[in-house]
């Protein structure tokens, strides 16, 4: 007797007909035509079912706060880090709280399982900090959050900074987060990631540092970031979020460099949706896209995943907590467009963030977390393309959300009635 199955599932790794079987909160079995009886049981009739999707780079201490106290009218980053700055001392710690909890719900609708969210460290009352703290604790049965202790204003240029870093660590944040690149001289940044990663390494926490989130080809804090990971024995635990400047680099460097960053095992962790937005706003034309060389590292043998950033805050006034949003958009600023490219895209929102955050029992085989999301497509790529609904939302082994199929209704004579999205199937299967 099993708590749930789900009958009839595609992976995205291409299984086809399998039914997953749940107990205990964990997957019993993964086979073809299980007969054993369920409390609860959900034919996916041959529909994608994933693992949940993983958001590994996000503001959850600015979410939902869009229009306060007034809009981003430039739309550039420094306009964004300085509204952040005139909301700070608005804010409360509930207001925090509220917002962040419902942008949870959201996220889980839209079958995010796992987000790792920087929270801002500079303000001396951690307000921050005491709320992301207390939505963890809230969340913890159905949204695993890891949180990141970032000081926005520079761990070195605010004077504050790095005793409230410390402080916030001690609460029990999880991550050592950075801005080398907001810091006020090159040095300064590389100084900043050095103190970083030292105090990472005396903890035993993991590193994510907010990289070279510039378009100038000279910001190269990522080298650094490579450096001090190898010094201090930190390799797998440290990511590098953004990497924009990459995109500008002189190629010659950026050869000696990838295989740095892949010896030090960082994980790469590009935002597209954010980068393509914020990033080449000083330039005229031609103007750069702001996205890392997103193909260049993954083929240099780098776990790159994609993180949103942001949804309807300073920065970006727009967003859904639709990780296959982010997917399509990596998807064409990177050009991934063969198969196997856009079948990766997949990967870069569900299990390589789930490996740089380190998540265990993660994905879809027998003893893993009975976590997945069944979509209204029959592939990865369908799902990227459609972006479509997730009609079961399953955590623990338990429907936690749900939607009805998403079906047009056509009123023209002679047509048919009703319009599936999912209804357009390429001539080969596309995972053929
Ligand atoms: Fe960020």
């Amino acid at each position: 007797m099993f708590d749930l199955i789900v009958k009839n599932a595609t992976l995205p790794d291409g299984r086809r007909g399998l039914d997953i079987a749940c107990a205990g909160g964990e997957i019993a079995a993964l086979e073809a035509g299980i007969t054993a009886q369920a409390g609860e049981v959900i034919d996916a009739g041959g529909l994608l079912v994933s693992p949940p999707f993983v958001d590994v780079h996000f503001h959850m201490d600015a979410t939902l706060s869009l229009g306060r106290p007034r809009m981003n009218v430039s739309g550039t980053l420094l306009e964004g880090i300085a509204l952040w700055g005139e909301l700070k001392p608005l804010q409360t710690v509930e207001e925090i709280i509220e917002r962040a909890l419902r942008y949870c719900d959201l996220a889980v609708s839209m079958g995010i399982g796992a987000i790792r969210s920087h929270v801002d460290v500079c303000d001396d009352e951690l307000k921050g900090v005491q709320a992301l703290l207390e939505v963890k604790r809230q969340v913890a049965d159905y949204l695993e959050l890891q949180l990141v202790a970032f000081p926005q204003d520079g761990v070195l240029r605010d004077p504050a900074a790095l005793e409230n870093l410390t402080r916030a660590l001690d609460m029990g944040v999880d991550v050592v987060g950075g801005i080398p690149h907001f810091e006020r001289t090159m040095q300064a940044g590389a100084d900043s990631v050095r103190i970083l990663c030292e105090i990472a390494a005396e903890r035993g926490l993991m590193v994510d540092m907010h990289c070279d989130e510039t378009d100038d080809p000279l910001s190269r804090h990522i080298e650094t970031l490579a450096h001090e990971t190898q010094r201090l024995g930190l390799q797998g635990r440290v990511a590098g979020s953004h990497l924009t400047s990459m995109h500008s680099m002189d190629n010659y460097y950026v050869s000696k460099l990838i295989p740095l960053i892949a010896e030090a095992g960082l994980h790469a962790i590009p935002n597209p949706l954010i980068n393509i937005m914020l990033q080449g706003r000083h330039d005229s034309y031609p103007k750069r896209r702001g996205l890392t060389r997103v193909r260049e590292l993954r083929d240099g043998g780098i776990n790159v995943a994609f993180g949103s950033d942001c949804v309807m805050d300073p920065w970006y006034s727009l967003g859904r907590a639709c990780m296959l949003d982010v997917a399509h958009m990596g998807l064409h600023v990177g050009q991934l467009s063969s198969r196997e490219d856009m079948r990766w895209c997949f990967d870069a929102v569900t299990v390589n963030p789930a490996r740089a955050m380190g998540l265990e029992g993660y994905g879809l085989e027998v003893g893993c977390a009975a976590d997945m999301v069944l979509l209204q497509a029959r592939d990865p790529i369908e799902a990227i393309r459609l972006r479509p609904v997730r009609l079961a939302v399953i955590r623990a082994g338990r429907v936690i959300a749900s939607c009805a199929p998403q079906i047009g209704a056509l009123a023209l004579p002679g047509r048919p009635g009703r319009v599936d999205p999912a209804a357009y199937a390429p001539r080969e299967r596309s995972d053929a």
